[in-house]
C-alpha cells in the first residue's frame, strides 16, 4: 500500500487531553525497512519531487504529507503505478492529513533527518496568516522531531510569505528565548541550499510548481535550517 491506512493510523485516543504524548506512534513502521533514515515532505502536490527524489535515493524512507485529497490520490497512484512497473518507490508511502497536526501529535522526537517545505501556499490574507505553516510553533515541533543536525529545506516563490518565513527563522537563529523555546542557545543554524540531485538543471528541486512558476519567469528563495543539538 503506498497510502498510510486507518489501521496503520488509528484516530487520536481521548487521552491526549491529559497526555500530549498519547497520540505518538512511529511512521518509520510503515515502511519495509525501518531503520533507513527517515524525511518527510510537507504538501507532496501531486508527487514529483517525492517521485524522483526517493527512485535516487532507495536507502532513505520518504513520507509525503498532503491534505487535499486529490492531489494526495493523485501522488498516490503515481507512485503505486511506478511501483508495479519497475518494483521502485517502495521506500514511499503518502498520508492524506494536516502534516503540521500530525508533526505535533504523532511524531516521536528526534527520528527525522530532513523535512522538504517546498512551495507551501503563501496564505497572502492577514486573517490566514495563522495557516502558513512557518509559525513559532510549527518550528518548535519541527526542532522536537528532527535528529540532531537534522534539516528543515525551504524554498518558495512568493516574496511576502518569504519575509515572513525569514523573520521567524532569524528568531530562531538567534540566542536567546523565543515563543514555545527556553533553550540557552539557539535551536537551528541557517546554511545555504544546497539542490538535491533530481533537480535539472537550474533548479531548486525541480517539483511541480517550481517548473510552473519558472516558466512565469518568478524568482526564488531557499534556505535550510540545520537543529542545533
Ligand atoms: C503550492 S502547493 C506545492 C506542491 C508541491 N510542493 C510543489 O512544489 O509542486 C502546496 C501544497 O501543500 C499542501 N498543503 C498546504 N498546507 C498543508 C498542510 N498543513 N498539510 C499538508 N499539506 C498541506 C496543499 O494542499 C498543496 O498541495
Amino acid at each position: 500500500m503506498v497510502g498510510v491506512g486507518l489501521d496503520e493510523l488509528p484516530p487520536l485516543p481521548d487521552e491526549i487531553a491529559t497526555d500530549p504524548h498519547a497520540g505518538r506512534l512511529d511512521p518509520r513502521e510503515w515502511f519495509r525497512d525501518p531503520s533507513r533514515p527517515f524525511e518527510i515532505e510537507i504538501g507532496s502536490g501531486k508527487g514529483t519531487f517525492l517521485v524522483q527524489q526517493a527512485a535516487r535515493e532507495p536507502g532513505i524512507n520518504y513520507l509525503g504529507i498532503e491534505w487535499a485529497r486529490e492531489f494526495y490520490a493523485y501522488a498516490a497512484d503515481r507512485v503505486r503505478r511506478r511501483r508495479e512497473a519497475s518494483g521502485e518507490l517502495t521506500n514511499v508511502r503518502l498520508l492524506n492529513t494536516d502534516a503540521t497536526e500530525f508533526i505535533r501529535w504523532r511524531v516521536p522526537s528526534a527520528i527525522v533527518r530532513v523535512i522538504h517545505l517546498y512551495f507551501s501556499d503563501p496564505w497572502p490574507k492577514p486573517r490566514h496568516h495563522k495557516k502558513r505553516v512557518i509559525q513559532d510553533r510549527f518550528l518548535a515541533d519541527a526542532w522536537r522531531i528532527l535528529e540532531p543536525g537534522g534539516e528543515l529545506r525551504v524554498v518558495t516563490d512568493h516574496d511576502e510569505l518569504w519575509a515572513w518565513d525569514s523573520q521567524h527563522f532569524d528568531r530562531w537563529c538567534a540566542q536567546g528565548p523565543t515563543p514555545h523555546w527556553n533553550g540557552t542557545h539557539p535551536a537551528y543554524e541557517r546554511i545555504p541550499f544546497d539542490a538535491p540531485d533530481p533537480a535539472g538543471e537550474g533548479e531548486l528541486v525541480g517539483t511541480n510548481f517550481e517548473r510552473k512558476f519558472r516558466t512565469e519567469g518568478r524568482s526564488f528563495n531557499a534556505c535550510t535550517l540545520r537543529k542545533r543539538a
